[in-house]
């Protein structure tokens, strides 16, 4: 199969280069952009979006795009935003509200405006958006399912041994969960 991967920074662009090379594969290919700019790469068979769209300030919409460039399915491995205040919350999150149309809690990013030097600094963070919009898990299942994917799952295996580790409790506190949007008519 043929493989391709977005990244925006410079410096975790040259990581992907380094595990393209190490990987010693032909048909992995990584693009430097800001991945708002997938459209510009063409059509996808499957998209994996890994830890990214809780960096996107229009999850919604991004999605949505997902469903216009992925012909099969899509792969959104993501935090979502709890609807109940829990204590064992890792982030700060706003209070929720409306975005998009959606419910859903705001995480504040960064302060940066038009200078690229401090952003490529902020290695994990978004890029110019500087809060992102984090849809409650609800509203993303609904969210996959109008961009066109008429099987909408939950994937547990990535919690691995979820009875001895005390993943459930992880899951509470980080919120985060992997789902799978599945095109199964045309
Ligand atoms: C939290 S890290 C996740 C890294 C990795 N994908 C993972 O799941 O472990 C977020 C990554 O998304 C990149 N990123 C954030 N906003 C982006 C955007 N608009 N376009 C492309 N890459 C972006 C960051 O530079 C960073 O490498």
């Amino acid at each position: 199969m043929d493989a391709f991967g977005i990244e925006v920074r410079q410096s975790n662009f040259d990581n992907c280069l380094e595990v393209k090379r190490r990987a010693g594969l032909a048909n992995l290919d990584f693009a430097k952009d800001d991945v708002l700019n997938l459209p510009k790469y063409g059509m996808f068979d499957v998209i994996f979006c890994c830890g990214l769209l809780y960096h996107l300030d229009n999850p919604r919409a991004f999605i949505k795009m997902l469903g216009q460039q992925a012909r099969d399915a899509v792969i959104i491995n993501t935090h979502y935003a709890p609807w109940d205040w829990h204590p064992k919350t890792v982030f700060t999150l706003s209070p929720i509200e409306q975005h998009e149309g959606l419910p859903g809690r705001w995480y504040f990013e960064h302060d940066i405006t038009g200078n690229t030097e401090a952003l490529e600094k902020l290695k994990w963070a978004s890029w110019e958006n500087q809060r992102s919009f984090w849809p409650v898990k609800e509203a993303l299942l609904q969210a996959i399912a109008e961009a066109g994917f008429n099987v909408v799952l939950e994937q547990y295996d990535v919690l691995g041994d979820i009875l001895g580790n005390g993943t459930s409790d992880e899951t509470i506190s980080n919120h985060r969960s992997v789902f799978v949007g599945i095109r199964t008519k045309a």
